[in-house]
């Protein structure tokens, strides 16, 4: 089914400087051998290599054991259609471009593959020069974007431990255990909610650990369907599949020496719980197909944002395989347990994206830390990064105001804060609360002049300044301008 045209590869994830003097490499699935051979023989004269897939799951292997730098995908492929595959090949592959092959008149399809991540698509009969012009300019972009991801990544590539930032108490205790766990080799297992920092903290754990020359691995175990997961952990001799056209080395293989990070574990499938578990108790393996026993010395660290004690009770996980990897267990608190680290990583976040941006650093209003302190941040630190280097793009000025900050925010802390902190709260009180805090913050936007704040509310100065003495608003002096 599938046909292997010359091409120089770089190992996966190699980067940047050689890829524009490289073949570039591209998979199309479809399951008409006319389209493929034509597809084919206009993408090879025109020098790209090119590798072919009739279905999903042929498709599916070539990308786990290859390196592309494009899919061509048939929208109408027969049994798993290409708006199923699209999430898992972008499971398997996050940045790989993508381009659909429609048929004439399926534009409805064709909005649900842009909106799950196709770079863009292909009517039948296409137009050999606007499709050679599309695949350029998706190849080329997504090596810009790589770049540019690459570039963010060295920046903050400083996985010290230090790189961490927090002071409240949980989390200080978190930096105790993580500086006293990380020079052993025992397994470790990072619970905690969505975007809480268990990546920063494996990274964390490998930064302080012997193994910090050796290779960090990160494998996201719950996306991937189990049978590319076991090839991608334990690899594969040449044969062992349909499209195992060269034996190919496991990450467990790779990051001998090192770390292997299980991300997302709670999510794996029951079947790959097995395996793992396996490989965990005697620390020995083989590849796919093959019959020699492989030895690696590789430390598991892994991570969950669901809890594994629940999924095991309701039998989604399995019981030994948790024992295996709770050796040592770091809870991740959620961020608004321990609200008291949100100054300090607001201040950490604008410093790095101030920097970044190359703008004079860049600091929250009082009013701003206000409606930031009040909010649950359901998506934690990730959540509070975001806000943070919105609000530094955004600002043309170095105080970054509330307005600047996404709607839920501000919508939460003129509603319901006061309500939070006082259940008894009435509504007048409500309505008075929510009254101080834009008068409050419109002065502190206007430079405390009272003048220009009454012009914009529109009412008299007499009535701002009653209101400013009966809802006891502070009032400071204007600074300089
Ligand atoms: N304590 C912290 N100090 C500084 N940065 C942090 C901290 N916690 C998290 N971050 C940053 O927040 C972002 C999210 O963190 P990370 O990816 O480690 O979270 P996660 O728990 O793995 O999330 P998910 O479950 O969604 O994968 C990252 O950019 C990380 O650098
Ligand atoms: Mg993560």
């Amino acid at each position: 089914m599938s046909k292997a045209v010359a091409a120089d590869r770089l190992p996966p994830g190699s980067l940047a400087s050689s890829e524009s003097s490289r073949t570039q490499k591209v998979l199309i699935i479809d399951d008409e051998a006319g389209i493929r051979d034509s597809l084919e023989t206009l993408l090879t004269l025109e020098g790209f290599a090119v590798e072919m897939a009739g279905d999903g799951s042929a498709g599916l292997d070539l990308l786990a054991s290859n390196t592309y730098d494009l899919v061509l995908l048939d929208l109408a492929l027969p049994g798993e259609s290409g708006i199923d595959l699209l999430p898992r090949i972008k499971a398997l592959v996050p940045e790989m471009p993508v381009i659909m092959i429609t048929a004439y008149g399926t534009v409805g399809n064709v909005v649900d593959a842009i909106h799950a991540g196709a770079a863009n698509f292909v009517q039948k009969p296409w137009d050999n020069e606007k499709l050679l012009a599309d695949i350029r300019a998706a190849i080329g972009r997504t090596q810009a974007e790589q770049e540019v991801v690459q570039l963010k990544r060295t920046l903050k590539q400083r996985y010290s431990f230090q790189n961490l930032v927090g002071k409240s108490d949980p989390m200080l205790r978190l930096f105790e255990l993580v500086a006293q766990v990380a020079p052993s080799r025992s397994t470790v297992l990072i619970q905690g909610e969505s975007g809480t920092g268990k990546e920063l903290v494996a990274k964390a754990i490998h930064a302080n650990s012997p193994r910090r020359d050796r290779p960090f691995i990160p494998v996201n175990t719950g996306s991937v369907p189990s049978d590319l997961l076991e090839s991608t952990l334990f690899g594969h001799e040449r044969g062992a599949f349909t499209s195992a056209v060269a034996a190919k080395k496991g990450l467990f293989e790779v990051a001998d020496g090192g770390t292997l990070f299980l991300d997302e574990i709670g999510t794996m499938s029951m079947d790959m719980q097995a395996k793992l578990l396996r490989v965990l108790q005697d620390r020995r393996f083989m590849h796919l197909g093959g019959t020699q026993e492989l030895q690696v010395d590789v430390r598991i660290v892994a991570a969950t944002n669901v809890n594994l004690q629940i999924a095991v009770k309701e039998g989604r996980f399995r019981e030994d395989l948790f024992y295996r990897l709770n050796v040592i267990c770091l809870e991740l608190p959620p961020l608004r347990s321990r609200k008291e680290d949100i100054p300090l990583l607001a201040a950490h976040f604008l410093k790095f994206y101030s920097e970044e941006n190359g703008l004079e650093n860049r600091a929250l209003s009082t009013e701003a830390l206000r409606v930031m302190m009040d909010y649950e941040w359901p998506g934690n630190v990730r959540e509070l990064e975001n806000a943070m280097e919105r609000g530094v793009v955004l600002s043309n000025a170095p105080e970054i105001h509330a307005d600047l900050l996404p709607g839920q925010l501000r919508g939460n802390s003129y509603s319901t804060a006061l309500l939070e902190q006082k259940p008894d709260a009435s509504l007048f009180d409500v309505m008075e609360d929510i009254e101080k805090r834009i008068i409050a913050d419109r002065l502190e936007r206007c430079n405390w002049n009272q003048t220009e704040a009454a012009e914009y509310f529109r009412i008299p100065l007499s009535t701002l300044n009653q209101k400013i003495k009966r809802l006891a608003v502070e009032v400071r002096k204007r600074s300089r301008e």
